[in-house]
């Protein structure tokens, strides 16, 4: 299955705020995508941003006025509903926000959001003070209690000048909540931990030991995870990536960072994923002071980090818990990953081939190897956001879910 917006019929309401702006951004990224993206704008909406600005980014005319039938001759508000895959109100006024919460059907957008039967996703954006007005909690409880889906706004100065929350978020961060609307929850019911990213094992305080992994193919897991409907923790070392929306996450540095925070987050889990690139050794004696060139050589003792997966696999009940390894192999892939699977009491492990050209550390694509008691698949060689698809995908075309919270921990 594919966890993109290509195909997607997605309607975007944009109500009368000054973070209309940021969504004219969200068309033209939608539309990138390949999305058919459909505006449909409150008449406050045009006095901040011009109705030809959305035309022209989305390839598509905008939606204004109720009375108006489709060029088709179908009815505006029923039509764009019916063939939706979702509707976006964003930026939400307090004022958009109320009249949604009391059914009123007075312009094109409400009667359009009172038509669909579709995943209605609410971005708030406001003055802080009328975010936190009572009146306006109230009405969000109540869309919360209609079945839409209302995404925080982000804290930060505002335009206005105070601070707090009311500034509507990234579309990044938006984007992985309406993804997780309109895919199929086939992870729905799974608690599932990622680790991802490198570890850093510092000796002085400013150097330390790590390697090259980014945090891409673990963060991609956590994001394919969410949107397929599971609940998503995510620990990381430090990665180059951007938190993911919608995870949980806890963020370490050292491997022995790591292997706490996995003892504290791993009972409750139906699915844990190994993806980080954990350090096996630390520096036995970190030194206080930035350490001087005085000798032409520098002899460093290392010791013995936690196997955490290893440890994982002894602990984890496999009854009710799936455990997936990586490995990252540059030769005799196959039997390091068969080894590694056995070795440490795994159910699947994925085995990068990191001699591949354009695969494993860093870079945006994968090759992976999947390996367990029944055989093995090779995955395409491609994206780390489409092999963390597949590898979904793996797992339940062979029924590996564990019966979710069959049993406490
Ligand atoms: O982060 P990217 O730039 O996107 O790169 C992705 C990746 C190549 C880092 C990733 O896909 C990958 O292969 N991760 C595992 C790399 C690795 O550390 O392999 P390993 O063979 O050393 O370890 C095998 C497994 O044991 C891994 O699941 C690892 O998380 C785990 N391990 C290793 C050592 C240790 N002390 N504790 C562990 O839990």
């Amino acid at each position: 299955m594919s966890t993109s917006f290509a195909g997607k019929r997605v309607v975007v309401g944009v109500t009368g705020s000054i973070a209309a702006f940021k969504v004219a951004g969200w068309v033209s990224t939608l539309t990138k995508e390949e999305a058919l993206v459909d505006v449909v704008m409150t008449e406050a909406a045009t006095k901040f941003v011009a109705p030809m600005t959305f035309a022209a980014l989305s390839g598509r005319p905008v939606f204004e006025d109720m009375f108006t039938t489709e060029q088709q001759g179908g009815i505006s508000h029923i039509g764009l509903s019916r063939e939706a895959d979702c509707i976006i109100i964003a930026p939400a006024t307090a004022q958009t926000i109320a009249r949604l919460a009391y059914g009123m059907a007075d312009d094109l957008l409400s009667t359009t959001v009172l038509a669909a039967r579709i995943p209605v996703i609410i971005c708030p954006a406001m003055n802080v003070q009328m975010y936190e007005h009572p009146a306006t909690t109230r009405n969000l409880k109540t869309l919360l209690s209609l079945g839409y889906q209302v995404i925080e706004p982000d804290s930060g100065v505002m335009a206005c000048g105070e601070e707090g929350s009311g500034r509507l978020p990234e579309w990044e961060q938006v984007a992985e909540f309406v993804l997780r609307e309109i895919c199929t929850k086939d992870l729905g019911g799974q608690k599932v931990l990622v680790t991802a990213g490198p570890t850093r094992e510092p000796y002085d305080p400013v150097r330390f030991i790590s390697n090259r992994s980014s945090g891409k193919m673990g963060y991609a897991l956590a994001r394919t995870a969410f949107r397929r409907g599971a609940e998503v923790t995510l620990i990381s070392g430090p990665a180059t990536q951007p938190v993911p929306g919608g995870v949980h996450f806890v963020s370490v540095t050292t491997a022995v960072e790591m292997y706490k925070a996995v003892m504290d987050h791993f009972q409750d889990k139906s699915i844990i994923v190994k993806a980080a690139a954990v350090s096996d050794f630390r520096c036995a004696k970190q030194f206080d002071q930035k350490i001087k060139k005085d000798s032409s050589s520098l002899i460093m003792e290392l010791e013995q980090n936690p196997d955490i997966l290893k440890e994982l696999g002894e602990l984890c009940d496999h009854d009710r818990q799936l455990l997936i390894g990586f490995a990252a192999e540059s030769s005799n892939i196959k039997e390091e990953g068969r080894k590694k699977l056995i070795g440490k009491k795994l159910d699947l492990i994925a085995v990068n081939d990191i001699s591949s050209a354009g695969a494993g550390f860093e870079v945006d694509n994968n090759q992976v190897t999947l390996i367990d008691s029944a055989g093995e698949a090779q995955l395409l060689h491609t994206s780390k956001l489409k092999t963390a698809d597949l590898i979904w995908d793996h797992v339940i075309a062979n029924k590996m879910l564990k019966p979710a919270g069959s049993k406490s921990p």
